[in-house]
């Protein structure tokens, strides 16, 4: 082999900061340090990480919800293995070719309603694109309407979508859109009675914070969006694949979205893949002629290694009773918080549902807590929980994260092979890093002092 990366890679991985300062986003790596978060991994195995130094970390973030199945999982790596040996005729472009169909058929058959369709994306956001057109073709109208908090990617048609006016500052005018308050059908009906809206795209459980409506919510919104001629899509990039204990989070509630997007999870950690899955009316109101058979497409759209690994992810999920695990781990977690909650004086609330689940903090009542609390909010909302999620990270090597800006929520999202062991190393992490935060440890007083300085230098150009 004449190129092999492994020489390039051990022969520049101490170089990693300057080489990443100077080629990619410098700002990230700020932060990174800012919060003890910079390390060198070298090495990815279940629900595990391993640095450069040998150090092993408990993995509760899962890549923002990619590695359901943790990561290297056998079966899938040794089904891309087969894949490559094949030598498959990959992306012939002008073909029709088996693969993407078998995936398709398999998600249709678990999303389990009137969906038949699929088209497949690289990626979350353009799935949620793929979604924003379709809808839009198949009502002709131009409105979307989301909701606060929401996230659904950041490609310009799904940051119009975005429950956060930061992430749009800089970013010129976007598509036409309305935003509706989470949990609100008042607010929904508000917006659909001018009957222009093409859909509504909703999180069945929103990432950022981890709120989730009432079950009369989502069948009210179903209704409404009905009444009005409205689609309804279910943005599952997240949710779906299992993470909340069923294969798409919408089948908690009974109800039939138009539109259902997914994907981090079904790449297996390894194949970017995304999925749009619609009805047979509204995919075909954009594919109803021969000269539209290309009018919307992606060049590596259904490559075989995203079809393998979407394939070998799903069939793994149903042979090793994933789900299951979920719903069982998933409730011992809850149930464990909740039991902490009673005793706290900083959980304000947990909420979520089987391996998504979201920490809600509020201010201590104890004088010293609750002056540090005061002292990190006055410099940046919401960095108190950065306080928790640092320790859990520096002293006892779990990565998790803050669940969302100016908010003091942190988010668990651990892989779905989770077992009570690793729940039971987290919540004793947990209790601890608690412990210090109340008690002013004085590791908890110098990362304190650490971040009130990275949060004065975040705002600066
Ligand atoms: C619900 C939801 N939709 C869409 C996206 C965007 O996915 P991607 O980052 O793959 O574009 C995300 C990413 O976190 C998401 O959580």
């Amino acid at each position: 082999m004449s190129f092999d990366f492994r020489d390039l890679l051990s022969s520049k991985i101490t170089k990693r900061e300057s080489l990443y300062n100077k080629y990619l986003n410098a700002q990230l790596l700020k932060v990174l340090k800012t919060i003890d978060f910079d390390v060198t991994y070298v090495k990815g195995s279940g629900c595990y990480l391993e640095d450069i130094n040998s150090n092993r970390y408990l993995d509760f973030l899962s890549g923002f919800g990619v590695f359901a199945l943790g990561r290297n999982h056998p079966v899938i790596r040794d089904n891309l293995i087969a894949a490559l040996n094949e030598d498959l005729p990959n992306l012939v472009q002008m073909e029709a070719s088996v693969m993407p169909a078998l995936l398709a058929e398999k998600l249709v058959a678990l999303v389990n309603s009137d969906l038949t369709k699929v088209f497949f994306t690289n990626s979350g956001a353009e799935s949620v694109e793929s979604a924003i057109k379709f809808s839009r073709a198949y009502t002709k109208r131009n409105k979307i309407v989301y909701f606060n908090h929401a996230f659904h990617g950041l490609t310009t048609g799904a940051l119009a979508l975005n429950g956060s006016s930061e992430f749009k500052l800089d970013f010129g005018n976007l598509i036409d859109t309305k935003m509706a308050e989470f949990g609100s059908i008042a607010s929904v009906e508000k917006e659909l009675r001018s009957q222009d809206v093409a859909a509504v795209i909703i999180e069945p459980i929103q990432g950022k914070g981890v709120f989730e409506a009432t079950p009369e919510f989502y069948l009210e919104l179903s209704e409404i969006c009905r009444r009005y001629s409205t689609l309804l899509i279910a943005d599952e990039v997240q949710t779906g694949i299992g993470r909340t204990g069923k294969w798409f989070c919408f089948q908690h509630y009974g109800i039939k979205p138009d539109i259902v997007t997914v994907s981090k999870a079904l790449s297996g950690g390894y194949v970017p893949v995304g999925a749009m899955i619609t009805t047979k009316e509204i995919f075909e109101s954009v594919y109803n002629k021969m000269e539209k058979a290309m009018i919307h497409s992606s060049t590596f759209g259904q490559n075989h290694l995203a079809m393998v690994a979407g394939l070998a992810t799903l069939h793994t999920i149903e042979d090793e009773n994933i789900i299951d695990n979920v719903i069982e781990t998933g409730d011992y977690l809850i149930q464990r918080l909740r039991d902490l909650q009673m005793t706290s004086e900083i959980i304000k609330e947990v909420r979520g549902r089987g391996l998504m689940v979201g920490i809600e903090f509020k201010e201590p009542k104890s004088l010293v807590a609750k002056g540090r609390f005061k002292l990190l909010e006055s410099a940046k909302k919401g960095l108190f929980s950065q306080l928790i999620v640092g320790p859990l990270f520096s002293k006892h090597r779990i990565l998790t994260q803050v669940a969302g800006e100016n908010m003091n929520i942190i988010k668990l999202l651990p892989p779905l092979i989770a077992t009570v062991q690793e729940i039971d190393q987290f919540m004793y992490a947990f209790e601890d890093v608690l412990d210090d935060a109340v008690n002013s440890s004085s590791l908890m007083i110098d990362f304190g002092r650490k971040l009130i300085k990275g949060a004065k230098e975040y705002r600066q150009i």
